[in-house]
C-alpha cells in the first residue's frame, strides 16, 4: 500500500481567517483573504468588477470612487477589514436589475461625456453622491467634485450632471 507523504514540520499552515461580509451592488460576498487588502483590489482582482480604476498612489485622483453606505469613498484607501457589514456600490451597480440606466448614465451618453473613459466610472459615482446631497447643484458645486480627468472632460461632465439633475426633478431638458 503506498505511503502518504509526511508533512514537512517546517511548514506552518496559514491560520483560518474569519470572513468579512460585505454587500456589493445588492449581492452578498464574504472575503476570506488578507484583511488588509484594499477594497479596490478586492473589487478588481477577486470579483472582477473592473469599473473601479487605479489611477494614483496617493488617494487623490478619484478613479476608484465607490459609495459605502451611500457615501463617497476611495476604494484604494479602504482596507477590507474596515468594511464588515457595509454596503458598497460601484459603477456596475448604478443600473437597475432590468438593465435600465441610472439617469446620470443616460445623461453621460446624451452629453457624450466620455473621452478616453478611464476616469468616468469614478466621475459617475461622484456625481451620484453630489446629486444625493444637492439635487439642484450649481456649476460651482459640480466643479467642486475632486476627481481628476486627464482628458479634460469637465465641461461635458458638468452638462451631463445638470441634464440628469433636471431629469430627476421631472423637468424636460
Ligand atoms: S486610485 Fe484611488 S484616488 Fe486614485
Ligand atoms: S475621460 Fe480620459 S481621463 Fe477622463
Amino acid at each position: 500500500m503506498p505511503r502518504l507523504p509526511q508533512t514537512d514540520p517546517g511548514i506552518t499552515p496559514e491560520p483560518i481567517r474569519p470572513g468579512i461580509d460585505v454587500v456589493i451592488n445588492r449581492e452578498n460576498f464574504r472575503h476570506t483573504g488578507d484583511p488588509s487588502m484594499p477594497l479596490l483590489w478586492y473589487l478588481r482582482d477577486v470579483l472582477r468588477l473592473t469599473g473601479c480604476k487605479y489611477g494614483c498612489d496617493d488617494a487623490t485622483c478619484g478613479a476608484c470612487s465607490v459609495l459605502v453606505d451611500g457615501k463617497l469613498a476611495r476604494a484604494c484607501e479602504l482596507p477590507m477589514q474596515k468594511l464588515q457589514g457595509h454596503r458598497i456600490t460601484t459603477v456596475e451597480g448604478l443600473a437597475q436589475a432590468d438593465g435600465s440606466l441610472h439617469p446620470l448614465q443616460q445623461a453621460w451618453i446624451d452629453e457624450d461625456a466620455i473621452l478616453c473613459g478611464y476616469c468616468q466610472p469614478g466621475m459617475l459615482i461622484a456625481a451620484v453622491d453630489l446629486l444625493a446631497r444637492k439635487p439642484d447643484p450649481s456649476d460651482d458645486d459640480i466643479d467642486g467634485i475632486k476627481n481628476l480627468c486627464r482628458c479634460g472632460s469637465y465641461p461635458r461632465v458638468r452638462a451631463a450632471i445638470q441634464r440628469a439633475a433636471a431629469k430627476m426633478k421631472g423637468a424636460p431638458k
